[in-house]
Formats: structure tokens, C-alpha cells, sequence
């Protein structure tokens, strides 16, 4: 007799959407898959990778290769952090305070969303020990705006992550189509807590360089901006004192057709010229992705969908395996690559192929 077969393991970061998807609400499914108008951007980040190629080197005798890194608001067991998104309690039950419980259990660093559906206090208290960065989206009021940020210091947030690349809603046209708008009942952005009232997010069209000064005059936070895709606008950010840079186009959710963010990073990674870590985000779905990343000059990656992904296929504990998967995917392919740290990968491993596969 055959034994009778548990559900099936994914085996990657793709086949964690797929059990997601199978779980998840059709409205939801799309709401976290979708990206802006023809999705051109959506596709590109994954599929930049794939015109990639790795260029090994042997007989390095590499034994253990070093995963950890130090960033300015904190150390992590791997170059993988968790990207902010908003709304996990559509994946999941316990939503935020599941994903920061799997980032502590895998030492790695959670970006808190400005629109988590758990307020950051009580993502922090789910998760003691749980390496917390608060990302911000700059609000028109900026007395709100300093009161969620004391709220992050007072949280234990390391950093503060401001969102640079959404000074108005990027339209998804999944959304549109499914008519999702708002939260489903009894569902709430917690961070917009405002006293007695909640207030709604608002992007601030005005956003301007000005506004990140301010914020380094207010807070002691590490201040990481996340969206940058233009060199001069790289630099500049080093100009207002920024620690670090996500170079990131919001995961093909904001202006269509932007670049892949793997194809702009060589660009930002010379201007910034090691003066501050570069990270990326956008289409990271395997270890062999995080490694081409490193190689071109980020410092960590950051993974949005793929979190989410666990999540919703099976709460926390999926997104520990979708963590643990790539942390695994990272080791394994460094080791075949014969580089014994995250720190050593160099530009001449990656060959731009002319063709994709
Ligand atoms: C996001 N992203 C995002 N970014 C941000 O700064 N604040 C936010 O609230 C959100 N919300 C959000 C929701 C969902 C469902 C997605 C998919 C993305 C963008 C996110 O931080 C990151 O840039 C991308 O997700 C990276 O691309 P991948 O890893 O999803 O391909």
C-alpha cells in the first residue's frame, strides 16, 4: 500500500505562491500579486534575473561560507530581510505579529510597514527580540508624521525606512477590476491611530528633500530611503545624511515600466561608491538572485511577495520556511560558487547574457 501522502512541501519561493494562491481570497491573491498599469515593471524584476548568470569559481575550499551582515540599523543572520507590505492580516490571522515572530526565529531584520493591519507596538510586543524597522510614508501633517516616528523609537525600531517613491497611489489595475478599496471588516492600518480616531493613509505629492532633512533632524534613527532608482537622486540622498538606500521600484506596483531594480543597481552601487550599504528589492525569489544582487554591489536584499507568500501557504510557519529557504538557497550557492562570505562576491561572478535563457 502506498502511504498516504501529506500535502506536498514547496521546494521554493514560487511554489509558495502557488499553495498560497490556492488558500487565499481571489481579491486578496491579486491584491499582493498585482503590480501598476501593464505590469511590464512587475515582470522585469523577476525576469532581469534570469538574464543573469552566475561564474563560478573551484576548488576555493570554502567549508562554511559567512552569511551574516552588519547594516546601520542592525545585524542579520543573512542578506535577506522582509521587505515592508502592508496588510498580512489578509495572509494570515495573526498577520503582522506572525511575520515578525518568523524574522526573529531567523534572526533576520522586518521592515514594519507604515500600513501593517497590527499597530508597530504590538508587532513588537508578539516578538520580543525581533529585529523591527518602522517604514514610513512621509504624511502631509508633519506633527502626525514626528508622532509615528517617537512611536517606532519608543517600539525599538532600528531604523527608519522612508518610502520615496509613492508621492501619489500608483493604480493597480487588478484592484480596479476587483473593486479593492478598502479593508475588509474589523480590519484597520493600527499604525494610523491617532488618539480616539484612526486616521487614513495620505501620500504627500509635496514630498521633497526638505521633508528628509527634517526627518534627520528628528530622529536619532538610522534614516533608509527606499525607492531610489536614479544615480544623481542616490547621491543626493547621501548629501541629507542617509545611512542607506533601498534601490527599489515598489515591486512594479508604482510607475510602470521603470527599470528592473538588478538592471539600475551597478548605476546607483558606483555613485553611491561604498559611502552607505545599497540594498535592493524587487523579484529576489531565489538564493541564486540574492547572490547576483551582492555581486553588483548590494549589501542585503530585501523580499516583499515571497513573505507573504509563506504567510498566506501556511502562516508563521510558512514564512520561516520561505526565510529558511532562501537562507539555505544562499549557502548552498555561495558554496558552489567557492566564495566563503556574503561580503566577497564581486562584479566579475555575474555575466550579463545577451539572451535570456
Ligand atoms: C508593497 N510594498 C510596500 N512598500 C512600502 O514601502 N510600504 C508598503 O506599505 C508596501 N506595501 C506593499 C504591499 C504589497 C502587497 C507588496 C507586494 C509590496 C513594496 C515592497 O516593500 C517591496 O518594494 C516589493 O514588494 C519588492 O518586490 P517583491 O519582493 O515583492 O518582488
Amino acid at each position: 500500500m502506498r502511504p498516504s501522502n501529506p500535502a506536498p512541501e514547496p521546494a521554493g519561493v514560487r511554489e509558495f505562491e502557488a499553495a498560497a494562491r490556492e488558500r487565499l481570497d481571489p481579491v486578496h491573491y491579486d491584491y499582493f500579486a498585482g503590480g501598476a498599469g501593464d505590469e511590464i515593471t512587475l515582470r522585469a524584476n523577476e525576469s532581469a534575473f534570469g538574464r543573469l548568470a552566475l561564474l563560478p569559481r573551484v576548488l576555493r575550499g570554502v567549508e562554511k561560507p559567512e552569511l551574516g551582515i552588519t547594516l546601520p540599523g542592525g545585524s542579520a543572520s543573512m542578506p535577506v530581510l522582509v521587505a515592508p507590505t502592508a496588510f498580512h492580516c489578509l495572509a494570515d490571522p495573526e498577520g503582522e505579529r506572525a511575520t515578525a515572530r518568523a524574522a526573529a526565529t531567523t534572526e533576520t531584520i522586518m521592515i514594519v510597514s507604515l500600513a501593517s493591519t497590527v499597530a508597530v507596538e504590538d508587532v513588537a510586543a508578539a516578538a520580543p527580540g525581533a529585529r523591527l524597522w518602522f517604514q514610513l510614508f512621509v504624511q502631509p501633517d508633519m506633527a502626525f508624521t514626528e508622532t509615528l516616528v517617537r512611536r517606532a523609537e519608543a517600539a525599538g525600531c532600528g531604523a527608519l525606512v522612508v518610502t520615496v517613491d509613492a508621492p501619489v497611489f500608483g493604480t493597480r489595475g487588478r484592484d480596479e477590476r476587483n473593486g479593492f478599496h478598502d479593508l475588509p471588516g474589523g480590519l484597520r492600518c493600527e499604525n494610523m491611530r491617532d488618539g480616539d480616531r484612526i486616521r487614513p493613509i495620505v501620500f504627500s505629492p509635496a514630498i521633497s528633500w526638505d521633508h528628509i532633512a527634517r526627518l534627520t533632524e528628528i530622529t536619532s534613527l538610522p534614516i533608509v530611503l527606499k525607492g531610489v532608482l536614479h544615480p544623481s537622486d542616490a547621491r543626493t540622498a547621501l548629501d541629507h545624511g542617509v545611512s542607506a538606500l533601498i534601490v527599489s521600484n515598489h515591486g512594479g506596483r508604482q510607475l510602470d515600466t521603470v527599470p528592473a531594480t538588478v538592471d539600475v543597481l551597478p548605476e546607483i552601487a558606483a555613485a553611491v561608491g561604498g559611502a552607505a550599504p545599497v540594498l535592493l528589492d524587487g523579484g529576489v525569489r531565489r538564493g541564486t538572485d540574492v547572490l547576483k544582487a551582492l555581486a553588483l554591489g548590494a549589501s542585503a536584499v530585501a523580499v516583499g511577495r515571497p513573505v507573504v507568500w509563506g504567510l498566506g501557504a501556511d502562516g508563521e510557519r510558512g514564512a520561516v520556511r520561505v526565510l529558511e529557504l532562501l537562507r539555505a538557497e544562499v549557502e548552498e550557492a555561495l558554496a558552489l560558487c567557492g566564495v566563503a562570505s556574503v561580503h566577497d562576491l564581486e562584479p566579475g561572478m555575474v555575466r550579463r547574457l545577451r539572451r535570456p535563457w
